[in-house]
C-alpha cells in the first residue's frame, strides 16, 4: 500500500540552501510536526514505535553545525530530525547512503551512531559519493566526529557498481543521487534495482527528494509503492522537498 503524510501548511516551509543551520519555525513546533510524522509511519506499520532521544538529537545537531563544512544543503531542519528520528527508531546495523555530497546527508542518518547524538551500536555505516572532491570533503566532515569503534567508510566511487557488487546486508538504504546530464533523480530506480539484494525484509529504504522531483522519480515511486514488491511505503511531506519511506 502507498500512503501520504502532509505537514498543515508544508508548501510554506523554505529554506535557504546556503543557510542551512537557521531554524525555521519553534522547536516546539519543528517537534510536533516530526512526532506526527513519525506517528504516521508507526500506524502504517513502517516503523514498530516513534520514540527517540531528543537531547541527542540537539546534541548531534549543535555538532554538526559547529564542525560541518557545509557549502549548501536541501536538508530542512524538520528533514534533519525525521531522518535522525527514523534512524534512532529502526538501528539499522548497516546504513548506506547514496549521493552524500558533502557529507550532511550521511550524518543526518549516521549520527545516531556516531558524535554526540550516538543511542545506539551500529556495525558498518558507508557513504558514496561519486564526486571525489565531495567524497574527500564529507570524510573530513565526518572524521571531526567520534566514530565509537563502528566501521564508517566515505567511499568516491558511483553507487550503483558498489551495491551491485555488495554482498552483505543493508538495513537501511539512503537514496539521494542525481544523476549526469540532466537524469536527476531517475537514477533512484536503478540504484534499487543494484541494490535490491541485499535488502532483507524489514530494511528501510528513503528517497529524498519525492516531492520537488516526483516527476524524475515517477518510475520509482510506482516500483516501491506496487504492494506485489514492497510490504508498504509512505510519502513523508514534511517540506518541500518530501521522504518516501518504504518498508521492504
Ligand atoms: C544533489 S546532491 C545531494 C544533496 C543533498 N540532498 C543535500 O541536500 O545535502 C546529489 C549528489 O549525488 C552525487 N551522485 C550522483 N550520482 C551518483 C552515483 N551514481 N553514486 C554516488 N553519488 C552520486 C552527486 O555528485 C551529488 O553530490
Amino acid at each position: 500500500m502507498a500512503y501520504r503524510f502532509e505537514a498543515d501548511g508544508w508548501q510554506h516551509y523554505v529554506m535557504s540552501w546556503h543557510d542551512p543551520h537557521r531554524q525555521l519555525e519553534s522547536p516546539e513546533k519543528e517537534i510536533a510536526i516530526v512526532d506526527d510524522a513519525l506517528d504516521a509511519l508507526v500506524s502504517c506499520g513502517v516503523l514498530p514505535h516513534n520514540r527517540y532521544d531528543k537531547a541527542k538529537f540537539e546534541a548531534h545537531r549543535a555538532a554538526v553545525c559547529e564542525r560541518f563544512d557545509i557549502p549548501w544543503t536541501a536538508i530542512t531542519p524538520r528533514m534533519q530530525r525525521l531522518l535522525y528520528g527514523i534512524n534512532a527508531i529502526a538501528q539499522p546495523a548497516v546504513m548506506a547512503a547514496v549521493g552524500v555530497f558533502c557529507g550532511n546527508t550521511f550524518i543526518s542518518n549516521a549520527g545516531t551512531a556516531i558524535g554526540p547524538g550516538t543511542c545506539y551500536e551500529a556495525e558498518r555505516l558507508v557513504g558514496l559519493e561519486i564526486r571525489t572532491d565531495e567524497a574527500d570533503r564529507a570524510r573530513r566532515n565526518v572524521a571531526t566526529l567520534d566514530h565509537n569503534g563502528v566501521d564508517v567508510q566515505i567511499l568516491g566511487t558511483d553507487g550503483g557498481p558498489w551495491l551491485q557488487a555488495y554482498d552483505g546486508t543493508i538495513d537501511l538504504l539512503y537514496l539521494d543521487a542525481d544523476g549526469p546530464r540532466g537524469t536527476g533523480k531517475s537514477i533512484y530506480l536503478d540504484l534499487l534495482l543494484a541494490g535490491q539484494h541485499v535488502l532483507r525484509p524489514g530494511s528501510l529504504v528513503l528517497a529524498h527528494n519525492s516531492v520537488n522531483s516526483a516527476r524524475q522519480l515517477a518510475d520509482y515511486l510506482t516500483y516501491v509503492r506496487d504492494p506485489d514488491r514492497f510490504t508498504n511505503s509512505v510519502n513523508v511531506v514534511v517540506d518541500d522537498q518530501g521522504l518516501e519511506v518504504t518498508l521492504v
